[in-house]
C-alpha cells in the first residue's frame, strides 16, 4: 500500500505515476489518482497493474500541477475500481488517499449516512472525505484537525480539495509518511523509496502530525493546530538504487548485492579486537544489569532473530526469549526495566512489530531497534538503533535485509559479550577476523549458481517441500521455507531434523523434495542419520554443508558445498543458495518474483 502526493510547478500526472511506480514495488491490487483540473477534482482509478491506470490516463491531456495517488492492498472491501482510492465526499470537493485502518469507521459511516451522506465504496477510508465535508466551514486545516480527533486507528493520509487548489494536507498516525522538498515543489510519500528520484531533502512526519504544503513550502502542526518545527532529513540513497539496473528482477539484484551490503553493515563497527557500536548508548553497567533479552519481529526478521537468540545466549550468557511480534502482547510477557528488548524490522513500519515495541516500552524495557530504514517508526521509537546498511529492499521477498540483520545480531551479541567480559579476548579476535571475511565468502557462492539452478529442477513441479536442519540450521531452514513459499506458492515446511520422526515423516513420499542443511559440525552425524531416515522412504534430498562432510555429501541426491566458516556465522552463507533456489523455482513457475500474490513489502496493518 502506498500514498503519494505532489504540488509544484510541473505537471502532476507524470510525477504521480512515477511515485506510484516506486511505491508499487511493495505490492498492490488496485491504484488511482486525483488531480485538480478545470476547477474540479478529476479522479482515475484501476484494478490490476499501474499500466492499466496509465492507459486510462492517456485518454485525455492533463495540465494540473497538484494531485494525490494511491496503491491499494485491500483490507476493507475487495479489489475493484469503487474501492480503489482516492475517495471523495458527496459533492466532489475533497479527495483523500489513505494507508492504514480507520478502526471506528463503521460507527462514523452509520452516523454520516444518517446525516444524509451517500457512500460509494465498502472501504473504511471513504468516511474521511465525508467527515471533512461535514465539518468544513472554509478552513481546511482546522477541518482536518477536527476530523483527525474523531477517528481512531492508523493512517498516512493526504487531502486534496478544489476549494484550496494551492494546498495539500497530510497527516500521520502509526503509518509512515515522508515530505520531500524540491525547488518550489513538494512531494509526499508513505515510503522513502519513492522520494530519491525527486529530492534528497525530506521531513519525516511524527505520529499525530499534520503537514500543510503550499507553493513549495511545508508547515507542520499537531492535532491541536499548534505549529511544530522539524529538522530536514537527508535521504542517503541515490535514485538508481531503486532501479533494477541490468538484473531481471529486484530480488535477484538484492541477492547479488549481499556481499556489498554485508561489507557496508560492518563498516565502522569492527576494530581489530572489538565491536564498536557508536549508536548504542548503553553503559556496561546497564548491560550487566539486564537479566533477560526479548526479541520480537515478524517473518524473515523473526528468522534473523532466531539466530540472534542463539548467539546472545552463547556469547553474552544472557537468557533470551523470542516472540513473533503479533503474539508477543497476548502472552502477558514478563518484561520490566531489567529486560533488553530487541526489535527487528527491515521497513521499521510493520504494525505488529511496532505494537510489540510499544507494549515492551510501556512495561519499562530498554528497546534496541534493528532496522534498514533511517527515520522509520522503529528507529524513532526505540531507545537505541542499529541500522542495517542494506539500502532500499524493493522485492517483497526479503533477502539482503535478512543477512544484514544477522550481521547486526552478531555485532550486538559481541557488543554485549564484550561489556560483560564473558569471552576471552583471543576468541573475540577470531570471530571478528572471520566476520570480516564473510562478504567475500558470500561472493564465492555465486560461482555455484548453475548447480542451484539444477537443484531448482527437483522442486519446481512439486506441490510441497521440506527444509530440515538442527540448531542454527533449523533457524535457516525456516527462512529457506518462507522464501520458497512466498515466491513459488509451493507449500514448504521447515522442520527440526530430529523432530521429523515424531510425526511429520508420515508426509514424506518419494516425490517430496527435502532441503537438508548440515553446517553445524557437532551435529553432522545426527543430521546425516535424519537424512538416511528420509532417504529410506525414497525422498530426494538436496544437501548444503561444508567441504569435508563427505558422508553427508555422498548420502544426498545433490550437494552444494558452502565456503568454510565458523558454525555461528554459517547462516549468513547458507541462506544465499536458498534465496537463489526460491528465485529460480519462482522463475520456472512463471510467478511475479518481485511482487508475489497477496503480499506487500511492509505490512502496516495488524
Ligand atoms: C519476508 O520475505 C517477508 N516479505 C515478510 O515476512 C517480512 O519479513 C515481514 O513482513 C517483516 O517485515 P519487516 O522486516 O519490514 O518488519
Amino acid at each position: 500500500m502506498g500514498v503519494f502526493g505532489y504540488i509544484g510547478k510541473n505537471k502532476a500526472i507524470p510525477v504521480l505515476v512515477g511515485g506510484l511506480r516506486k511505491l508499487g514495488f511493495q505490492g498492490f491490487d488496485s491504484t488511482g489518482l486525483a488531480v485538480l483540473e478545470e476547477g474540479g477534482i478529476w479522479i482515475t482509478k484501476s484494478t490490476g497493474k499501474l499500466v492499466d491506470l496509465e492507459s486510462k490516463l492517456s485518454a485525455r491531456t492533463f495540465t494540473s500541477t497538484v494531485g494525490i495517488g494511491h496503491t491499494r492492498w485491500a483490507t476493507h472491501g475487495r479489489p475493484c475500481d469503487e474501492n480503489a482510492h482516492p475517495h471523495t465526499d458527496c459533492h466532489g470537493n475533497f479527495a483523500v488517499v489513505h494507508n492504514g485502518i480507520i478502526e471506528n469507521y463503521l460507527e462514523l459511516k452509520e452516523w454520516l449516512i444518517s446525516e444524509g451522506h451517500i457512500f460509494r465504496s465498502e472501504t473504511d477510508t471513504e468516511v474521511l472525505p465525508h467527515l471533512i465535508e461535514h465539518y468544513y466551514e472554509g478552513d481546511l486545516e482546522a477541518t482536518v484537525c477536527k476530523v483527525l480527533n474523531k477517528i481512531e486507528g492508523s493512517y498516512a493520509l493526504i487531502v486534496l480539495s478544489c476549494k484550496h487548489p494551492g494546498m495539500l494536507i497530510a497527516a500521520r498516525k502509526n503509518s509512515s509518511l515522508v515530505v520531500g522538498l524540491g525547488e518550489e515543489e513538494c512531494y509526499l510519500a508513505s515510503n522513502f523509496s519513492a522520494i530519491p528520484e525527486y529530492t534528497k531533502k525530506t521531513y519525516v512526519l511524527d505520529d499525530e502530525e499534520i503537514a500543510v504544503l503550499t507553493d513549495g513550502r511545508a508547515q507542520f502542526i499537531d492535532f491541536q493546530g499548534k505549529t511544530k518545527e522539524k529538522e530536514v532529513c537527508e535521504v542517503n540513497w541515490d535514485a538508481s538504487v531503486v532501479e533494477k539496473e541490468d538484473y531481471e528482477h529486484f530480488m535477484l539484484k538484492e541477492i547479488y548485492e549481499q556481499p556489498k551490503v554485508l561489507r557496508d553493515t560492518l563498516s565502522g563497527r569492527l576494530a581489530d579486537e572489538k565491536v564498536v557500536l557508536k549508536e548504542m548508548s548503553l553503559t556496561p553497567e546497564q548491560i550487566t544489569g539486564f537479566n533477560k533479552v526479548a526479541i520480537v519481529a515478524c517473518g524473515t526478521a523473526y528468522h534473523a532473530g532466531l539466530i540472534g537468540r542463539s548467539l546472545i545466549e552463547r556469547w553474552a550468557k544472557i537468557p533470551v526469549e523470542i516472540d513473533i511480534a503479533s503474539e508477543f502482547r497476548y502472552r502477558s510477557p514478563l518484561i520490566d526495566d531489567r529486560t533488553l528488548v530487541i526489535v527487528l524490522s527491515q521497513s521499521g513500519e510493520t504494525a505488529d512489530t511496532l505494537a510489540a515495541l510499544r507494549e515492551a516500552k510501556r512495561l519499562g524495557a530498554r528497546i534496541v531497534g534493528i532496522t534498514n530504514v533511517v527515520g522509520s517508526s522503529v528507529s524513532r521509537e526505540a531507545h537505541d538503533v542499529i541500522y542495517t546498511w542494506a539500502g532500499p529492499e524493493i522485492a517483497i521477498a526479503s533477502t539482503k535485509a535478512y543477512t544484514t540483520q544477522i550481521e547486526a545480531m552478531v555485532l550486538l551479541a559481541l557488543y554485549l559479550s564484550q561489556a560483560k567480559a564473558t569471552m576471552p579476548q583471543e576468541w573475540n579476535r577470531e570471530i571478528i577476523t572471520e566476520l570480516k571475511r564473510i562478504p567475500d565468502k558470500a561472493s564465492e557462492i555465486f560461482m555455484q549458481v548453475p548447480k542451484i539452478q539444477h537443484m531448482a529442477s527437483y522442486i519446481k513441479e512439486s506441490s510441497s517441500a521440506f527444509f530440515i536442519g538442527r540448531g542454527l540450521d533449523w533457524a535457516v531452514a525456516l527462512e529457506g521455507s518462507l522464501k520458497l513459499k512466498e515466491t513459488t506458492y509451493i507449500h514448504a515446511e521447515a522442520y527440526a531434523a530430529g523432530e521429523l520422526k515424531h510425526g511429520a515423516i508420515a508426509l514424506i513420499t518419494e516425490n517430496t523434495p527435502i532441503v537438508a542443511l548440515n553446517t553445524q559440525r557437532e551435529l553432522y552425524d545426527k543430521t546425516l542419520s535424519n537424512v538416511n531416515e528420509i532417504k529410506a522412504r525414497g525422498a530426494q534430498v538436496i544437501g548444503f554443508t561444508f567441504k569435508g562432510n563427505d558422508s553427508f555429501g555422498q548420502s544426498v541426491d545433490e550437494v552444494l558445498y558452502l565456503p568454510e566458516t565458523i558454525n555461528e556465522l554459517a547462516p549468513i552463507l547458507t541462506v544465499i543458495p536458498l534465496q537463489l533456489l526460491a528465485y529460480y523455482v519462482s522463475l520456472a513457475r512463471g510467478n511475479d518474483v518481485d511482487r508475489p500474490r497477496n503480499l506487500v513489502k511492509s505490512v502496516t496493518v495488524e
